[in-house]
């Protein structure tokens, strides 16, 4: 939608669910919606009861009355499928699309994203309702988007998909024996004679918790196979609907940084990326701005859809807390800032029963718009209107970039030692917050993509060096690239079985290191290194190891591997590699970060107190520059350069200050 002729400005508005009211009540809700700038609804969600009631019975009149409204009333719509809830009809004659959850327990009816992703039977049903939605309404040229199922996630363990997970596996691996090696079967004798001998890896075999398993290699394989499967059930619709309507997008709504599936898999088959936000009060910022670019990155810098997000509570945290005055404002903006072209919200209105009905909402309760929360939503969709097609399209150039693997994901979650508290993506999200800090903007990026226009690579806990990974780094620090890894990075390949010949295994000549053993330290306890005349933390595991090449930039200070390397750099080639031995604080992956890339001449965009979020978005209209304040105080910048605030037409030169008040935002546009 978001690259679409028929689309001029930052879509606003998001799930709209009339078919939920009595019909009478709709006309108020356009009024409303017309009074809030909304220009944009989703619609269709949760209809697939309503739409089927059974195997050959389709009713689409109702859905045809909403379609026709909204038309009149000068909406666009991102048109959803319904496949994210099945039919209570479906469950009862066909149980075999319900799914079988990880402790064994197989489902009834009840709930929602809950269909087995190898049912035929679901598969047969969501596929032909995809084909009727798109034959009935591929004429209505508001329709901006598809939107399929809703939120695809979890995972299945039913027959269905043990049947599957084998044939799977064949396709794979072709040969018993080759499964056998690549899950070093051999150890504890689980030497399987039979594809059939293989069963599906939960609570009733190799798991005794959700992370924790005997065998590495099934678990791991067992999530590639779940997210493939599920992913097939997002490309069947997909390939229908885009047969029927190829001019019109087809996306998904995804989550952010969601462990079940591999949305760098998934992007491939997104026309474009779209995702659900929901931060708590507390969440950190950086951890939403490493969200934004990690689904950015899916689609190598391509503007993303924001296409959910409360307008001021959600109803399943145990707190949940009001999004404080301007905070709905600064976080959309904070979406945009990092290459979002749609703002858009769960929900319209208010549901009057269920789990939802405490969840935020444009239209409350009370039914009119004389609400803070209405307010500020009209507000800021004023504010969008006023920007219209300004910044659409903006791409964000980065010198640097951090790698985020889901196989590293579930691999380090799976990993039996060295420390139950590591966790991938605090690790990543430890160096993305220094970038973030600094105002340098940074690319997130799978092992797939290109390395050549970044000067600077992090790639933290690299644990799985994939076949060829270690050779594309290689190259781009031969190149004269910088490369940053951690501890527990370079041990595997992509079957988690260890490369054998001393740690960082493939990663050991680039690195110019030898890691001879790794120690796990529980919270309580800590090493410090010295690092430019400052004595910093070393937590979570301490690696003990050899420079070979490399020269030691640190050393522990304690215990008895104290005056052992924690942070080494290795000249290679043209370029140089990196490796921090330990977990640090903020403060130091600040300063290590910031040291490296002034090194090479990279730049922040400018230096600000650390809670003032600085972004670029550069497009035919010019340079934006986006200043956001998180913080509770009112901070003054000295600019480094000047611009126009599109949102107040204010005029600033180089050198003058930018007064941001607390929760505010300012875009300064360059021509
Ligand atoms: C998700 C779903 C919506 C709704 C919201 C509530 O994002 O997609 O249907 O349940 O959560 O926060
Ligand atoms: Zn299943």
């Amino acid at each position: 939608m978001i690259e679409s002729n028929k689309v001029q400005k930052i879509l606003y508005g998001g799930d709209y669910n009339p078919e939920q009211w009595p019909e009478e009540t709709w006309k108020e809700d356009m009024r409303l919606l017309k009074l809030a700038h909304i220009d944009i609804v989703t619609l269709n969600v949760f209809s697939w009861a309503s739409l089927q009631s059974d195997e050959n019975t389709y009713h689409f009149e109702k859905l045809d009355k909403i379609m026709d409204m909204v038309k009149e009333n000068g909406l666009k719509v991102c048109l959803a499928t319904s496949t994210g809830a099945h039919p209570a009809w479906m469950a009862r004659k066909y149980p075999d699309i319900l799914r079988t959850e990880f402790n064994g327990m197989k489902r009834k009816f009840g709930s929602r994203h809950n269909s087995c992703p190898n049912s035929p039977t679901y598969k047969k049903y969501a596929k032909a309702l995809a084909v009727k939605l798109a034959e009935r309404y591929k004429n209505y040229d508001n329709i901006v988007a598809w939107h399929i199922s809703n939120e695809f996630g979890g995972m299945c363990y039913c027959e269905n998909c043990e049947r599957n997970f084998r044939e799977w596996l064949k396709n794979k691996y072709k040969t018993i024996d080759e499964v056998n090696h690549v899950w070093d079967t051999a150890f504890w004798g689980h030497t399987f004679y039979d594809f059939e001998d293989i069963v599906v890896p939960n609570m009733l075999s190799e798991h005794f918790a959700p992370n924790r398993t005997t065998f590495q290699g099934i678990s791991l394989d067992y999530r590639r196979f779940n997210s493939e499967s599920i992913m097939n059930c997002y490309r069947m619709e997909y390939d229908a609907i885009h047969e029927i309507t190829p001019d019109i997008p087809i996306t998904t709504n995804l989550m952010g940084a969601y462990q079940d599936l591999d949305y760098q898999m998934w992007a491939k088959y997104m026309d474009f990326i779209s995702w659900d936000n929901y931060p708590a009060n507390d969440t950190p910022m950086e951890d939403t701005s490493l969200k934004h670019d990690l689904m950015r990155g899916l689609k190598q810098g391509k503007p993303f859809a924001l296409i959910e997000q409360t307008p001021s509570v959600t109803n399943w945290l145990p707190y949940n807390s009001l999004k404080r005055p301007g905070v709905m404002r600064l976080w959309s903006y904070q979406a945009v800032a990092h290459g979002a072209d749609t703002v858009m919200f769960f929900q319209m209105k208010r549901s009057i029963g269920a789990c939802e009905k405490y969840h935020g909402a444009i239209i409350d309760h009370v039914g009119h718009e004389n609400t803070r929360v209405f307010r500020e939503i009209t507000e800021l969709g004023a504010e969008l209107e006023k920007i219209g097609s300004l910044t659409l399209g903006g791409r964000t150039e980065s010198k640097a970039a951090v790698i985020f693997d889901w196989d590293n994901w579930w691999a380090t979650d799976y990993s039996a030692g060295p420390s139950v508290n590591l966790h991938y993506f605090d690790e990543v999200l430890n160096y993305y917050k220094a970038f973030n800090n600094l105002n340098i903007p940074v690319d997130m990026i799978s092992v797939e993509d290109d390395l050549s226009k970044y000067s600077l690579v992090i790639a933290p806990l690299l644990y799985m060096v994939k076949t060829g990974h270690d050779e594309k780094i290689r190259n781009f620090v031969n190149n004269g690239g910088h490369f940053l890894t951690t501890f527990f990075s370079g041990y595997v390949d992509e079957h988690d079985l260890v490369t054998i010949g001393g740690y960082p295994g493939k990663l050991r000549d680039i690195l110019g290191i030898w890691v001879e053993e790794e120690d796990a330290l529980p919270d309580d306890a800590s090493n410090s290194f010295t690092y430019q005349g400052v004595t910093y933390p070393a937590t979570l595991i301490c690696d003990l190891l050899h420079t070979e090449n490399a020269q030691a930039l640190s050393a522990y200070e304690k215990d008895f591997y104290a005056g052992m390397p924690a942070l080494t750099r290795n000249s290679f080639g043209k370029g140089a590699a990196y490796y921090v031995a330990t977990r640090s604080n903020a403060d130091f992956y600040r300063q290590f970060i910031g040291d490296i890339c002034k090194e090479i001449s990279i730049e922040p965009i400018i230096n600000t107190p650390e809670d003032i979020e600085v972004t670029k978005r550069s497009n035919d209209n010019g340079t934006f520059l986006f200043f956001l304040n998180h913080g509770e105080e009112k901070v003054d910048i000295v600019l480094n350069c000047g611009g126009t605030d599109i949102l107040t037409d204010n005029v600033y030169q180089n050198g003058d200050t930018l007064a941001l008040g607390a929760k505010g935002v300012a875009i300064l546009r360059q021509k």
